[in-house]
């Protein structure tokens, strides 16, 4: 098999996660279980996804010139991410992520901070990898103006685009018809599109029951519900890699939904992420 080349354009934060068995409601202070910092931010997450699963991945992205910054590049070098195209910013500190963690589901806070210099003009610094890219990956948690730039750069240069649109932030409407494949979960989709006319592209997450694309359903696999962030971020890691070995998109989807229902099984975004062997075992494919 090939080694698929992927480059993702996105976030790095540190994740603080707490767990907690009942949320507090607003004025009030309530106890929490426990706390853990854990790697995270959606560009990293996907693009350790993609490594695990035997990508050769480059994160283009920024942190802060702090302790924090230096902690998440070690962890990316760890994971076989490429660093070369991580820029610490001069004025801005490391992006962080508040999650609260209650009954398996999970709500989030980023404060992006240096996230937020992953320019058009910082993109077009890195074009010599994007354009060696068997896939680019984005999200919206960095600058709308650099994933606009990617989405055009990537159609003038053939190169397969693949947009999670996570956060749902508005984009400018010519973005979508740029984008190989839109990857929203159920609650993007319907913030960002009404009338969706470009069903083609559209890969609609649903959780633990899989994955919607055109009129087809492909189902998710079972899993111990632990935490489930970071699964959409799985999700898209391995829709990446799979593209970039050339299965048909609905291979695609089945294998990131496989991938995906390992995250679940683990506390933080990265730590349950598959291996490529691990995956195939699950969908019985090396039986
Ligand atoms: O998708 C999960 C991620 O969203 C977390 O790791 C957090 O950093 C936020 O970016």
């Amino acid at each position: 098999m090939k080694q698929p080349v992927i480059t993702v354009i996105g976030s790095l934060n540190m994740d603080l996660l707490t767990t907690i068995s009942r949320l507090p409601d607003q004025g009030e202070t309530n106890f929490g279980e426990s706390f853990y910092m854990k790697p995270g931010g959606k560009g990293a997450n996907q693009a350790v996804a993609a490594a695990r699963l035997g990508a050769k991945v480059s994160l283009i992205g920024k942190v802060g010139n702090d302790s924090i910054g230096v902690e998440l590049i070690q962890h990316m070098k760890r994971e076989n991410v490429d660093t070369g195209h991580i820029g610490i910013s001069k004025t801005k500190a490391t992006g962080v992520a508040n999650i609260l963690i209650n009954e398996s589901d999970n709500r989030i806070m980023v404060v992006s901070g240096a996230n937020q210099e992953v320019t058009p003009d910082y993109a077009e610094s890195c074009k010599e990898t994007l354009l060696a890219s068997d896939v680019v990956l984005s999200q919206l948690e960095v600058p709308v103006e650099t994933v606009e730039w990617a989405a055009d750069f990537c159609h003038k240069n053939e190169i397969p685009f693949v947009l999670n649109p996570a956060p749902a932030v508005p984009l400018s409407a010519s973005v979508w018809e740029k984008c190989s494949y839109i990857t929203p979960n159920e609650l993007e989709a319907a913030l960002l599109f009404q009338e969706p006319s470009f069903s083609d592209q559209l890969i609609t997450t649903l959780g633990p029951l899989g994955a919607k694309y055109k009129t087809l359903f492909i189902p998710g696999y079972p899993a111990e519900v632990v935490d489930t962030t970071g699964a959409g971020d799985t999700f898209n890691g391995a829709l990446a890699f799979s593209l970039g070995v050339r299965l048909s998109v609905e291979q695609a989807i089945a294998f990131a939904n496989a991938a995906a229902s390992f995250t679940v099984e683990k506390l933080g975004a990265q730590a349950g992420m598959p291996t490529y062997e691990k995956v195939e075992e699950r969908m019985g494919l090396n039986a």
